[in-house]
């Protein structure tokens, strides 16, 4: 029977279900905790930044002088509170204040050494780098045309550039060569050359290749040759190169060179990506950014989109203050979470070099790209549910959450990404449950 009041058949397009989804769904509703629920499931799926929760609350409770008895802000004194009450209340700038463009500036200038200094009026804000990619790509491309991205890819990555954008996502895979290092660009390269040949056929030229760096899900810095050839392609061939580097400051030594850092730069078809729900832990405060050095995408993006992804005053305020003490931000926080990553992800590889589980060796994000297909194929045409999301469901029971290949766009079976930031208990319990996930599949 035709429904009526149905939503549009292109929102239909996009709103499929999925296994993946529905197992997602019952980790949210049920997350441990190790007090309040620790019958509930850990999640070592979702990469987040609870590492630096200290010195966030610490921050905290200093900027609203939080009143312990109280658990809430204590009041300030009256004309504080009339400016901060008149400017939270109002429409907050849409792309960002000249005062956070300059603060996200300064940061930038300070860690990512670009060869040509970064202006505010080179930033862009957004709520979060998700909305800002969606914006991007709206404002880089028009319909039928296509994005590049090489495999495997955070599936969001696809998600955000497709959606309501009407573009298609052509994939170079390039999951048995060694994307990062210099030794492989040529291999590198003619995948992209075909995976573009491809889509012209298709009559969906590429327009944008998009890249992530530090990447998600591998946790491998791109070596500064490899992006330089990158950058040259994307000139000989007229391509925008979209660079997330959203994990910038949680690579470990000195493995990440920011494409701001080449000295091509700058050039007006690269635009880089950062946020602050990596580095600084605030997913929910939903701030993403974006720099560039292309007035015209700038001022395009802005009269067009930027509207639509305006964020909270509260939001830009609190992230201005964390970051306006730079001797805490440079040698205090950075360096710490540099050295919990370090200490959080040596425990996962001693898990996993005990069970002989496969891994890349990461340089920097939260999470190590794991080899568990000693596992799933034992699932191997026991179910009509892909191995991979049966090992899931097996985790899943034994409440811990890992995430499979799928959610990467991989076509690797049995290929797996683990978060390892997690406080010592939640870590040592997670790892806990999946090796009697695992110890039980051995024995089926
Ligand atoms: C590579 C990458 N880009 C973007 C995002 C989303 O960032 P935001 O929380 O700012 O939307 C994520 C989140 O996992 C990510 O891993």
């Amino acid at each position: 029977m035709t429904r009526l009041f149905g939503p549009s058949k292109r929102a239909l397009k996009y709103s499929g279900h999925s296994s993946l989804a529905d197992l997602n769904d019952i980790v949210d509703a049920d997350i441990y905790d190790p007090e309040a629920n620790p019958d509930g499931i850990v999640n070592l799926g979702t990469t987040m930044n609870p590492l630096m929760l200290d010195m966030l609350t610490e921050f905290t409770e200093k900027k609203y002088r939080l009143d312990p008895k109280l658990g809430r802000p204590a009041p300030l004194p009256l004309s504080k509170k009339r400016t901060y009450t008149s400017s939270a209340n109002n429409y907050n700038f849409s792309t960002g204040s000249p005062k956070l463009r300059t603060t996200v500036a300064d940061l930038l200038n300070r860690h990512f050494s670009p060869s040509h200094p970064i202006d505010q009026r080179n930033v862009v804000c957004s709520n979060g780098l998700n909305g800002l990619i969606n914006s991007l790509i709206y404002t880089l491309t028009d319909e039928n045309e296509s994005v590049l991205m090489p495999t495997p890819a955070y599936s969001m990555l696809v998600d955000v550039s497709r959606k309501r954008n009407g573009v298609k996502c052509a994939v170079a895979d390039v999951e048995d060569i060694d994307q990062f290092s210099a030794s492989a660009i040529d291999d590198l390269l003619a995948t992209f050359s075909s995976a573009i040949e491809e889509a012209q056929a298709q009559g969906n030229p590429v327009k944008v290749i998009m890249m992530c760096n530090p990447h998600n899900p591998v946790g491998r810095c791109y070596d500064a040759e490899v992006m330089r050839a990158i950058l040259r392609f994307c000139h000989q061939r007229g391509l925008h190169l979209v660079v997330d580097e959203i994990y910038a400051l949680s690579a470990f030594g000195e493995t990440f060179n920011s494409a701001l850092s080449l000295d091509e730069m700058p050039t007006d078809n690269v635009h880089v990506l950062y946020g602050i729900s990596k580095d600084w832990g605030f997913s929910g405060l939903r701030m993403g950014f974006m720099i560039s050095y292309n007035e015209h995408v700038i001022t395009t993006l802005k009269q067009a989109v930027g509207r639509l992804t305006r964020f909270s005053y509260l939001s830009e305020d609190f992230f201005i203050s964390f970051m306006s003490d730079h001797a805490f931000i440079d040698e205090v926080y950075i360096p710490t979470l540099r050295q919990r990553l370090i200490a959080t992800r040596t425990k996962a590889i001693r898990f996993l070099t005990a069970y002989k589980i496969p891994y890349i060796p990461s340089t920097a994000g939260y999470y190590l790209w794991i080899d568990l297909s000693r596992w799933t194929n034992v699932f191997k045409g026991r179910d009509s549910e892909t191995p991979d999301i049966q090992l899931v469901r097996q985790m899943v029971k034994h409440g811990v959450f890992v995430q499979p290949n799928k959610a990467f766009i991989s076509k690797e079976k049995g290929r797996f990404r683990i978060g390892f930031s997690r406080d010592t208990v939640t870590l040592n319990e997670g790892l806990d449950r999946l090796r009697r996930a695992l110890g039980e599949v051995e024995s089926i």
